[in-house]
């Protein structure tokens, strides 16, 4: 090949190769350019997406915001409700209470008699021992007289001292008010000379004498229900009554038990008895099974009243309120 054909190809080539370099790189350009607005494109609309985004979340913020604060609203308003319904409810009880207690208060004393000897007639009638110890449904035999030996030892065989103030057991008199079907009275006729026991109810008595048909230094009566009238005027050397005031409605009943029970104990000696407590056992309808509530000042005014002295008392405030009345 000649020098001068080969300088031309050479020229050719390389004005070839020239533009094939210039096409590329008018191409390589242009995907770039368009690289490059694609991607400000998305971004811009990333960037609109976000602040849509944004904005969403910033009025979902104030709308749960402004439903917290209602919620909190509605809490208070209910809490408040609440209270007031509360209040409402206590003073309905309270008024209840004032009713039942007027209601007795004015209840002519026949009345209050015949309503509380049947209904003990009937709970006598139904189940005589569950309704005289209610610990249990169905009592055996054994295990009903074994409740009453279980409440003398606990409270009267640990307090001798001032029950029997030194005398022997086997030569005092005794009265128990409220005797029912004889649960207790048994425990006391073998260990006292002699038991005299009341009760209103006379299907209570009924079940007393078949259960205590062997015991000849027990005397049952049956008593208005109101006061001791019933009983010979024999002086007594100890009184005692469990699970019967809680059960009497009207506190004048229990004070009109405590003055005759006064009249028949011998100077010095103890009436032990067990009376409701409870304050709010008195709010239900009164219907002879929650009794009137005492307190122990009230019961230091009436023990003053009929001739006690008031000399311990152990429960205040509860079901088993025990109070040491010693006849002055
Ligand atoms: C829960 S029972 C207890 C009987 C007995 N104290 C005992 O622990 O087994 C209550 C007794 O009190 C008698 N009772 C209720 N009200 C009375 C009243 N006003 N006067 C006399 N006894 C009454 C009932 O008839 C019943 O026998």
């Amino acid at each position: 090949m000649e020098s001068g054909s080969h300088d031309t190809l050479e020229g050719v080539l390389k004005q070839r190769i020239h533009g094939c370099v210039r096409r590329l790189a008018g191409w390589l350009e242009a995907d770039v350019t368009g690289a490059a607005r694609d991607l400000t494109a998305e971004r811009e609309q990333r960037q609109r997406r976000e602040a849509e985004q944004a904005r969403l979340i910033s009025e979902l913020i104030a709308a749960r915001d402004a439903l917290e604060a209602e919620r909190d609203q509605l809490k208070a308003h209910c809490q408040r409700i609440d209270r007031e319904l509360a209040a409402c409810v206590a003073r309905a009880t309270e008024l209840e209470r004032e009713r039942n207690d007027l209601r007795i208060q004015l209840m002519p004393n026949d009345e209050l008699s015949a309503k509380m000897r049947s209904e003990w007639d009937v709970r006598a009638a139904e189940n005589a021992l569950h309704y005289t110890n209610t610990a249990e449904k169905e009592w055996s035999l054994d295990e009903y007289f074994a409740s009453g030996e279980a409440n003398v030892r606990e409270q009267i065989s640990t307090d001798l001292a001032n029950i029997c103030q030194g005398d022997d057991p086997a030569c005092m008199r005794v009265l128990e008010i409220g005797c029912g079907a004889g649960r207790i009275t048994r425990a006391l006729a073998r260990m006292f000379g002699e038991v005299h026991g009341v009760d209103i109810s006379g299907e209570m008595l009924r079940r007393a004498r078949n259960h205590l048909a062997g015991c000849d230094n027990v005397f049952l009566h049956q008593t208005s229900g109101l006061d001791l009238s019933v009983v010979p005027p024999a002086a007594f050397d100890f009184a005692f009554s469990y699970i019967v005031f809680q059960h009497i409605p009207a506190k004048e009943v229990v004070e009109n038990y405590i003055r005759d029970t006064g009249r028949l104990l011998k100077s010095g000696r103890l009436f032990k008895f067990q009376v409701q407590g409870y304050p709010a056992a008195g709010a239900e309808v009164a219907d002879t099974w929650l009794g009137a509530c005492f307190t122990a000042a009230e019961m230091h005014t009436i023990a003053e009243r009929h001739g006690f002295e008031l000399r311990h008392h152990h429960g205040e405030g509860t079901q088993d309120f025990w109070l040491w009345f010693f006849k002055r």
